[in-house]
C-alpha cells in the first residue's frame, strides 16, 4: 500500500490537481428537448452540403447533434433511433476540428452519461479526409460524426442478420442526426467511401468496431455574412 503514495502525488502534480479522468470527459449540456423546426419543413429542405463556413459549432449543437442520434429518452434505456433487439450495436464518435470548448481531437460519445472521452488529441480533420477517399472538402467541415458499430452486440441474438441489423441502424441514426443538423441550420452529407482500416487506424478504434459512415458537419458557407 505505502509504494502506491508517490504514485497518487505524481497524478496530482501533472495533472495540475484534476485527476486525468476529468480532463479526458467532457459533460455535455443536456439537448434542448423542446420547440424546434416543423419536422414537415425540414423533410422539405433536407440536401446533403459540402461547403462549409469557418464558423466554430458550440458545445451545445454538438450535444444536440449527438443525442438526436443516439440520445436515450426512457427510463427503460430505449433510444432516439430504433434497435434491433434494443442491443445497441452503434458507437458514435465526433472528430472536433473547430468546436468552441472542446481541444481538436477524436471523442467517444457515450448516451448513457452524455459525456464525450477523448481518445485521439489533435486535428485529425486532414487525416479524415484523407482516408475518405481524398474527398478534401471533409477537412473544411468544424467536426464529423463516425458512427461506428460493435457488430457482435446483435448478432450474438440474431446471428449473421446482425450484421445487416447494425447496418440498417446507423441508416436511422444518421437520418436523425441529418434532421437535426438541418432543423438547426447546419450543413451535413453522408459519406459512405473512405478506407475502413484507415479510419479506424485514424481514430484509434477498437478491433471489435466497424466504422460505417462519416457525417462532416459545420455551417453552411452560404450562411456566412461578413
Ligand atoms: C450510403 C451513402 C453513401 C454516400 N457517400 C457519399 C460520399 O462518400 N461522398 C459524398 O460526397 N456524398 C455521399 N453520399 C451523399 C449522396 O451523394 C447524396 O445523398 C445524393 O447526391 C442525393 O443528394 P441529397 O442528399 O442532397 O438529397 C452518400 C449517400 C449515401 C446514402
Amino acid at each position: 500500500m505505502t509504494k502506491r503514495i508517490p504514485l497518487l502525488i505524481l497524478v496530482v502534480v501533472t495533472c495540475g490537481g484534476t485527476t486525468m479522468a476529468e480532463t479526458n470527459i467532457h459533460q455535455l449540456p443536456e439537448p434542448r428537448l423542446e420547440g424546434g423546426k416543423a419536422l414537415i419543413d425540414v423533410l422539405q429542405e433536407r440536401r446533403s452540403i459540402r461547403e462549409y463556413s469557418t464558423q466554430p459549432l458550440t458545445l451545445q449543437e454538438v450535444a444536440q447533434l449527438l443525442w438526436s442520434a443516439q440520445g436515450i429518452t426512457s427510463r427503460e434505456g430505449f433510444r432516439t433511433a430504433p434497435s434491433a433487439g434494443a442491443l445497441y450495436p452503434l458507437v458514435l464518435h465526433l472528430v472536433a476540428g473547430t468546436v468552441e470548448g472542446l481541444a481538436s481531437g477524436n471523442y467517444r460519445y457515450d448516451p448513457h452519461s452524455h459525456t464525450l472521452e477523448m481518445v485521439v488529441a489533435g486535428d485529425l480533420r486532414p487525416g479524415l479526409a484523407h482516408t475518405a477517399l481524398d474527398q478534401g472538402w471533409i477537412q473544411q467541415a468544424s467536426a464529423a460524426v463516425v458512427i461506428s458499430a460493435i457488430f457482435s452486440r446483435t448478432t450474438r441474438k440474431y446471428g449473421d442478420r446482425g450484421v445487416r441489423y447494425a447496418h440498417m441502424e446507423a441508416g436511422y441514426a444518421g437520418q436523425n442526426l441529418f434532421l437535426q443538423a438541418e432543423a438547426m441550420g447546419l450543413a451535413t452529407v453522408v459519406v459512405g467511401a473512405f478506407d475502413d482500416d484507415a479510419l479506424k487506424a485514424l481514430l484509434h478504434l477498437p478491433t471489435d468496431e466497424q466504422p460505417l459512415s462519416i457525417l462532416p458537419i459545420g455551417y453552411p458557407r452560404q450562411a456566412i455574412t461578413d
